[in-house]
């Protein structure tokens, strides 16, 4: 009989469904009677996109954002069709007919996908689009000079149905910056000429720079996954994410023996090394080489050595042999060492933390979809 592939698995994330769920909810309370949507792209940064949207239409979760017209394809039989998909990416030409058959959203970015929709809505009937402005960012949007050149004949543009104006936040985590004000009052007089549709400025951090930047709705994805949108202060979201891996081996090393490729670690004590079945195939950064931690009964053990592909090495020495023994786990992130801690180590973000996690890491959901 086949054994199951949790049983076989090398690397194990597990995904908790209802902290999603309940970081959804506090977002939502704090922004209301703003709306929150949530942002589910790149599969919803790692975790599951069909499993997490699916948790948050059931908790009254009305809007989702992707970034590509495939993500949101995929997410469209997840949530139930009231639910709004808006792809932030926009369309690319010839790919209208989708948006249309699979009820997309475009977020139009600039003055040529606005132009060419506006001529899809007047041959299809009515259609629906969001507008991006750029406030800041210089990334995405219609620049202040395009939005007031093309305003007027936007918002009397019948055949589309204009459901939101929307622009981004380059500093929202750096409260003090003075970026994020500016930012904020220029999307103030934007949406002052293009009145009447719904607004959203803020992501996860801009929702902790107050409520003069809620404006109708916000749009969240990191916090939705644990990661801190208020660096450096205490993280109100709750962790969502475990990832563990599979010691295969364990051994007993002398003094001034080398550790992995490159003989890049030499040990400094006599101890014993767990090799574990977790590498950057798996997502597990190279840059977490000499600088990563595991866990194991509570103790914190040093990643030794360089990344490698399939493997890595932490030094065991101080874990209960008991535990560290080959079939065993060590646990790469937990409520302790979470994502945001494991991005400082690899010199990186959370968001890269958990969008580089790859297929090869076996997901388990808890808190079962029908009772989040
Ligand atoms: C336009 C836009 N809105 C919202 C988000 C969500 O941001 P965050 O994950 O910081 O909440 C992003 C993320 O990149 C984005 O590009």
């Amino acid at each position: 009989m086949a054994i199951d592939p949790a049983d076989r698995a090398n690397v194990i994330l597990e995904i908790d469904l209802a902290g999603v769920v309940a970081n959804w909810r506090l977002l939502a309370a704090r922004v209301a009677p703003a709306g929150c949507a949530a942002v589910v792209k790149a599969d919803a940064y790692g975790l599951g996109a069909p499993q997490v949207s699916t948790c948050l239409a059931a908790a009254g979760c009305r809007r989702f954002f992707v970034a590509t017209l495939d993500e949101g394809i995929a997410l469209r039989s997840a949530v139930p069709a009231s639910c709004e998909i808006a792809v932030l990416n926009g369309p690319v030409p010839g790919s209208a007919e989708e948006f249309v058959f699979y009820q997309l959203v475009p977020v139009l970015n600039e003055p040529g996908q606005a132009a060419d929709w506006a001529k899809i809505a007047r041959r299809q009937g009515r259609l629906p689009a969001m507008l991006h402005v750029d406030t800041g960012m210089a990334r995405l949007g219609l620049t202040a000079r395009e939005f007031a050149g093309l305003v007027d004949k936007l918002s009397q543009e019948n055949a589309t149905r204009w459901c939101g104006l929307i622009s981004h936040l380059a500093c929202a985590d750096q409260p003090e910056h003075p970026l994020n004000d500016l930012q904020r009052a220029r999307f103030t007089s934007m949406h002052r000429l293009f009145g009447g549709l719904p607004a959203s400025l803020a992501a996860s951090s801009g929702i902790f720079l107050g409520p003069g930047f809620h404006f109708d709705f916000v749009r969240p994805g990191a916090a939705l996954y644990g990661i801190n949108p208020r660096p450096g202060s205490p993280n109100p979201m709750r962790q969502v994410v475990r990832l563990k891996g599979r010691i295969l081996q364990v051994r007993e090393v002398e003094r001034g023996e080398s550790v992995g490729y490159g003989a890049a670690h030499v040990m400094d004590h006599p101890g014993r090394l767990a090799t574990v079945a977790v590498g950057y195939a798996d997502g597990w950064l190279r840059t977490l080489s000499h600088r990563g931690w595991g866990h194991l009964d509570g103790k914190r053990l040093p990643l030794v050595g360089r990344v490698s592909m399939d493997l890595v090495v932490f030094d065991v020495s101080a874990a209960d042999p008991s535990l560290a023994r080959p079939g065993g786990f060590i646990e790469l992130m937990n409520d302790d060492y979470c994502v945001d801690a494991a991005a400082v180590d690899a010199g990186t973000i959370g968001y890269e933390i958990l969008t580089a996690l790859s297929r090869r890491c076996h997901r388990i959901y808890r808190g079962v979809l029908n009772q989040c």
